[in-house]
């Protein structure tokens, strides 16, 4: 017998409405992690290694296929919705004969690849598997009807189902893999015939054992994977079981968190040895963390990397920034976009950074902004600083050598360069660039005015 070698399409059901979520965002564009509810559906076909993807869409399309722009990703149309197997449906055109169809929904976004990967390999090649949950709560949710062998027999929708079958627990997740060209037959035969007028998918279910073919109820234990989101309060409870399960991962990953409860993953964080983070951190993007990397609470770390020994203090922001070795950050510090810290660097509180780099060793410690600028090494940055970067119109660099000691008060105006060991006297406006190794002081000399009086209030 020769070994068929079938591909794997998966066709996600994206049309409906989304009406409960009350928004005129379509409901696979609301955000799970800060990314669109789809977008984790699609990272799973990724994940699993699916040949061909073919999203069904309807309601809000435009929008929809303007979030994806990617030539990898298929579109069906489904202008009325007439029911997830005229859904399907709608997708065969693009679907080849030759492979096995996967059937998700956009809006189950916790579904993981362990548990699809092994409704595929449960499933033989030539026969229907369905992923199935038992549930507490079973209602609203169609019934998975097994004959006395234990394979599944027919799906029965809450609105169709008699007493007996309303007892059942198991429930159908929505989740399929059919072989292609058995499915397409399937659906050419399905009829609206049940309470709700609809081409039910799952009836496919009962022509398939009418056809021979076994159908393969594959349970999974973990209800919140199948959870499929309708509502906002749904949409809250999957971003709640998203952050624990992002929360696992990272302790196991070796971290220590303050409150598991208490931390936001909003992309991906890699973590060294014996890092902690305490309460309420938020990360965003590729956030990547060195061993001993130290977060205090209430900080929101983007698209960064910090490497190691280095401690973030309370209640500071870091974004698209790069930070070394052994430094201190915050409380309330801002590193905006193009931040580099080198070993050892200091930058304290209400110090605001934008693509600069603050070298080896040195401090910026207190009430300072740093933009455009090259700050060597052990540079002190005295406290309020400012540099001008900006004339109006165009931005200018500043460049201040090793060794530098900037007094406090000082407005560095860009262009502009301090030479190495250059000492600025507290409350200059440098407009012009300060040799190496000297003081350059500017600032108006002070009187003391004899018999000056302060003026009175006029009766
Ligand atoms: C469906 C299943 C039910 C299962 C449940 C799991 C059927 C008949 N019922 O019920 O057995 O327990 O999912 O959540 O399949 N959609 C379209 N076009 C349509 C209709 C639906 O794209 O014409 C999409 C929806 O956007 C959604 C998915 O299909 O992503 C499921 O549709 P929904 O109406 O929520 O199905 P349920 O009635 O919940
Ligand atoms: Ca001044």
């Amino acid at each position: 017998m020769s070994q068929k070698q079938l591909t794997l399409s998966a066709v996600i059901l994206a049309a409906g409405k989304g009406t409960r979520m009350r928004s005129d965002v379509p409901k696979v564009l609301q955000p799970l992690a800060d990314k669109p509810l789809l977008a984790h559906v699609l990272d799973l076909t990724d994940e699993i290694n699916v040949d061909n993807v073919v999203v069904v869409y309807g309601y809000g399309g435009d929008k929809v296929q303007a979030a994806f722009d990617s030539p990898n990703l298929n579109w069906a149309l489904q202008a009325e919705q007439l029911g997830t197997g005229h859904a399907v449906q709608q997708a065969m055109p693009q679907i080849d004969d030759g492979s096995r169809v996967l059937v998700l929904c956009g809006d189950v976004p916790l579904l993981t690849g362990a548990t699809l990967s092994r409704l595929i390999s449960e499933t033989p090649e030539d026969s229907v598997g369905v992923l199935t949950v038992i549930m507490d709560d079973p209602t609203g949710y169609g019934r998975i009807i097994r004959n006395d062998r234990g394979t599944v027999k027919r799906i029965v929708e809450q609105k169709d189902a008699n007493d007996d079958e309303l007892d059942v627990d198991e429930i159908n997740s929505g989740v399929f893999i059919v072989p292609a060209s058995k499915l397409r037959g399937w659906l050419a035969k399905l009829e609206p015939q049940n309470a709700q007028g609809e081409y039910y998918l799952t009836d496919i279910v009962g022509l398939a054992v009418s056809d021979g073919i076994d159908v393969h109820g594959v349970v999974t234990d973990d209800a919140a994977e199948t959870m499929g989101i309708n509502d906002r309060v749904q949409l809250a409870e999957a971003e709640c079981a998203f952050q624990h399960r992002a929360a696992i991962a990272l302790m196991k990953a070796g971290a220590r968190l303050a409150d598991p409860a208490r931390i936001d993953i909003r992309g991906s964080v890699t973590v060294g040895r014996d890092v902690f983070i305490d309460v309420n951190a938020v990360f965003v993007g590729d956030v990547v963390l060195g061993d001993r990397v130290h977060i205090g609470p209430n900080c929101v770390i983007e698209q960064s990397v910090i490497e190691a020994d280095t401690k973030v203090f309370a209640n500071s922001l870091i974004e698209s920034s790069r930070v070394g070795e052994a430094c201190n950050i915050g409380p309330y510090a801002r590193l905006r976009p193009g931040a580099l810290l080198e070993r050892g660097a200091k930058v304290g509180n209400f110090v605001e950074v934008k693509k600069s780099t603050i070298g080896e060793g040195s401090k910026v410690n207190h009430l300072t902004y740093i933009g455009d600028a090259e700050i060597g090494r052990n540079v002190n940055v005295g406290a309020g600083t400012i540099t001008c970067n900006y004339d109006g119109a165009n931005k200018h660099k500043t460049i201040i050598g090793d060794g530098a000691f900037i007094g406090s008060g000082v407005e560095l105006v860009a262009p502009i360069e301090v030479g190495s060991g250059a000492t600025i006297g507290a409350g200059t406006t440098l407009s012009k660039d300060a040799p190496e190794g000297q003081l350059t002081i500017e600032r108006a000399r002070q009187r003391t005015i004899d018999g000056w009086q302060r003026p009175k209030k006029n009766q």
